[in-house]
């Protein structure tokens, strides 16, 4: 064996024995509110699924339409010979769904984030992160010759304060996570759009977690906030609510787009998006425009959970989104907690440390437009039941009322 592969066996092996191996189970059915695993049908609580779009019938019809119509694959990137109407519909619709010039896709949001700053930044310019962006984003970062500036996590003094001390950076540029993923936290927008419009900062919002999510018609966290039009560039995925299959994007005014296309190296050297997987996406954009609802359902499913298991004694973040972090504290017990509630029929990852702080490993919840309050309840029972045996839970009484009175009057929902 190659020293090297030696080396890397022993790193896995180390890995395992720390139990931070992360294994992977195979889904055997369609991404859905519930799916099969192992031969058992178990709730989802784990996937992006934000609008249930993942097994749509409306997105799988529009993928099968493409790969008729426009063929399964592109064989090219997009400048060379890989451009069809279909990748410029989309682009389009992208941007006029954000009220801006123009969109350039991706084959996903880490390619977005990744290809945007080293296309538009030079030394001698600032580029300002906070620090709990997505890793696409501090790889982007890396990648990028203008002078870096970590911004502590969500404290605009302290990002004022790094602007008012930078007089050397000839154009400065501010990236935020729109809702950091780990805590289904927002940024502070209103701030932010303050703080850059005062200071010359270009404002770039990363909504990954928030588009089709947040807002009345879900335009994300800008449109959650009241500061829709005042976000001078977005980049999202087309992975989670939009279509759930692949696929990234940034828009913006039409000069960034254009330069991207010129400069942007995931975008020159990759394949363009393949035409099921956009067609997928543009069907979720149209029908969110023809009916928000989906949206509204999905808010609607996260408070009623995030109000049964906080009722149950579990500690979540105050919050809205539908990433609800249950936080159990020690790591170990985190993945424990999950094997165990998926012996209860019930999917959700556990995270500890180093991609959490030490002391608050977490099962992350996301709640999904296509759960029912059935699906959600049954989550909450098999947490309850876990939650005791590792005791997790600081009060139970409420819960168990709750469920007594339901179970003295059954409601409709199912
Ligand atoms: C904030 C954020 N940005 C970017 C990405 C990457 O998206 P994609 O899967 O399209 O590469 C993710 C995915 O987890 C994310 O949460």
């Amino acid at each position: 064996m190659h020293p090297l592969i030696a080396h890397l066996a022993a790193e896995v092996a180390k890995l395992k024995q720390a139990g931070t191996f992360k294994e992977e189970l195979v889904l055997q059915s369609p991404q859905d509110a519930r799916v099969r695993v192992g031969g058992r049908e178990v709730v989802m609580l784990t996937s992006n699924n934000y609008l249930g779009f993942a097994n749509h019938p409306r997105v799988r019809e529009a993928q099968k339409k493409a790969i008729d119509r426009w063929g399964a694959g592109m064989a090219s990137v997009r400048f060379i010979c890989g451009t069809e109407a279909l990748h410029k519909e989309l682009e389009a619709e992208i941007a006029s769904f954000f009220g801006q010039q123009d969109a350039i896709l991706y084959m996903s949001c880490w390619n977005a984030n990744e290809g945007l700053f080293a296309a538009v930044l030079e030394e001698g310019d600032g580029l300002y992160s906070d620090e709990l962006n997505h890793a696409s984003i501090i790889d982007g970062v890396r990648l990028c010759k203008a002078k870096r500036f970590r911004v502590p996590h969500n404290d605009m003094k302290a990002f004022d304060r790094l602007l008012a001390e930078d007089g050397a950076s000839r154009f400065r540029m501010m990236m935020t996570d729109g809702v950091f993923s780990m805590e289904g936290e927002e940024a502070d927008l209103r701030a932010l759009v303050e703080i850059c419009e005062r200071t010359g900062t270009l404002l770039v919002v990363d909504d990954s977690h928030a588009t089709g999510v947040l807002g009345r018609t879900g335009r994300g966290t800008a449109e959650e906030q009241g500061v829709f039009d005042r976000i001078p560039v977005t980049t999202g995925t087309l992975g989670k609510a939009m279509g759930s299959a692949a696929g990234g994007f940034v828009t913006g005014p039409s000069a960034l787009v254009e330069l991207l296309r010129q400069r942007s190296r995931p975008y020159l050297f990759s394949n363009s998006l393949p035409p099921p997987v956009a067609a997928g996406s543009l069907e979720a954009f149209r029908m969110l425009r023809e009916d928000p609802a989906p949206v509204a359902k999905l808010r609607e499913n996260a408070a009623y959970f995030r109000k049964a298991i906080s009722e149950a004694g579990f500690q979540i973040p105050h919050g809205t989104h539908p990433i609800v972090p249950v936080i159990v504290g020690d790591t170990a017990k985190a993945l424990a907690m999950g094997r165990d509630l998926f012996e209860q029929g019930v999917y959700v990852s556990g995270f500890g440390f180093p991609v959490v702080p030490h002391g608050q490993a977490r099962l992350r919840c996301q709640v999904s437009a296509a759960h029912s309050h059935a699906d959600l309840d049954l989550a909450v029972d098999a947490f309850v039941k876990v939650g005791r045996k590792f005791e997790a839970i600081e009060e139970v009484e409420s819960r168990e009322s709750r469920v007594e009175s339901k179970n003295a009057q059954p409601t409709a929902d199912s």
